[in-house]
């Protein structure tokens, strides 16, 4: 039973955020000044249970859902995590189970939560330099720890890895050429991020903005690129991979060049607020479903429906007007 939205566009893919908390504090994220002391952030009975994702997740896979990334805020920090990727595991017809973390927490949990089931994993990780990248976590995370986290994810064979780095202009732009050149070789994937304007506590302007094609200018100057064809239709990243062997890169271009076209993703919030554009400013209620009477057939049906009136393409209409729209935030829904 799948379902295709008014743009024709199949729903393939699932971004599940298991909690709205993070441990970093990046300014373009969770900005310290709004994420304080004083945040409220969501209460344990407010967050979907795993028993509650797992129940969605199977509902989703009968809609056509055939990967399922694992989000937050910082998933890891969610007791127990593992417990709900081995429940995921063994929904069959999953074909693709992995998770996005800050890599702070990870060196201790890539092996069980490999035993778990988890196939692969995806790393923020935005500057290779010390002072930058305590700077760009602003809680003075170390380096070294987040690099542990990615060795031990690569011992634990969750692989490919993939590095996302988000270039802010005046930040990190000087961190790009030397973060494809300590990843050359590696196995992992890098992926150069434009810098977007999610949320609206990140003060965004087009600026800060470092374009795909600046970013590959300056690899392609020490390294010649050749684009390479997608894995599959709507890949978020364009590929390139180093003309001398060095392996293979990714640019994530949704300011310059808008990918909406091929866009089969829906966001579910901790809260079970199901959002069907990363610039949506209004969920859909979930958990109130799971937790009334109806059967996984209405819940079904219900999503049909949200689906089949999807029409978001948020970035392909950005203007200075849709920049100050209010819009849900990264960290709610992890990107
Ligand atoms: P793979 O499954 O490994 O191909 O990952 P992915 O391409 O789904 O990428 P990932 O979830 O790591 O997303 C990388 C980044 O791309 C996110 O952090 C966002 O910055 C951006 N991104 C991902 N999906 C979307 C989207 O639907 N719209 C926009 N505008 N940006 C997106
Ligand atoms: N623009 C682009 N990417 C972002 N991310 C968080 N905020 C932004 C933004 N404003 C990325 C993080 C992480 C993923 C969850 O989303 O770096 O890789
Ligand atoms: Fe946390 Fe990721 Fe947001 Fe940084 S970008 S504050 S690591 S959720
Ligand atoms: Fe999809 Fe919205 Fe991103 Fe466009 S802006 S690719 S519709 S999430």
């Amino acid at each position: 039973m799948s379902v295709v939205d008014t743009l024709d566009r199949p729903l393939r893919d699932l971004r599940v955020s298991v909690t709205d908390r993070c441990n970093f504090r990046c300014p373009y994220c969770m900005p310290k000044e709004i994420y304080g002391r004083k945040w409220a952030f969501l209460p344990r009975n407010e967050l979907l249970t795993f028993e509650e994702i797992s129940r969605l997740v199977r509902i989703f896979v009968t809609l056509g859902v055939e990967k399922v990334r694992l989000t937050g805020g910082e998933p890891l920090l969610r007791q127990d995590l593992e417990q709900l990727v081995r429940m995921l595991a063994s929904i069959e017809a999953l074909q693709d189970l992995t998770l996005t973390t800050n890599g702070s927490l990870l060196a201790s949990r890539a092996e069980r939560l490999k035993e778990a089931g988890l196939k692969r994993v995806t790393v923020s990780l935005d500057s290779l330099d010390e002072t930058t990248f305590m700077a760009m976590n602003d809680v003075k995370f170390p380096l070294a720890q987040v690099l542990e986290g990615i060795e031990a994810a690569t011992k634990a064979g969750l692989m490919p890895i993939k590095i996302n780095m988000v270039v802010k202009r005046g930040v990190n732009n000087q961190d790009i050429v030397p973060m494809a050149r300590y990843f050359r070789h590696s196995g992992h994937i890098v992926r150069f991020i434009e810098y977007m304007d999610v949320g609206h506590t990140n003060d965004w302007c087009w600026e800060e903005v470092v374009s795909a094609q600046e970013m590959i200018d300056q690899i392609a100057a020490h390294w010649p690129l050749e684009r390479i064809a997608s894995h599959y239709p709507g890949e978020v990243a364009t590929r390139y991979r180093y003309g001398d062997g060095g392996g293979e890169i990714g640019i994530i271009a949704s300011v310059t060049q808008p990918f909406c076209r091929g866009c089969t993703r829906a966001r579910l919030a901790a809260d079970g607020q199901l959002y069907t554009c990363l610039f949506g400013n209004r969920g859909h209620d979930l958990r109130r479903l799971l937790r009334s009477d109806c059967s996984d057939a209405d819940i079904a049906a219900f999503l049909k429906l949200i689906w089949w009136r999807r029409n978001d393409r948020y970035s392909e209409l950005r203007s200075a007007e849709t920049v100050a729209f209010d819009k849900v935030e990264m960290s709610r829904i992890g990107g």
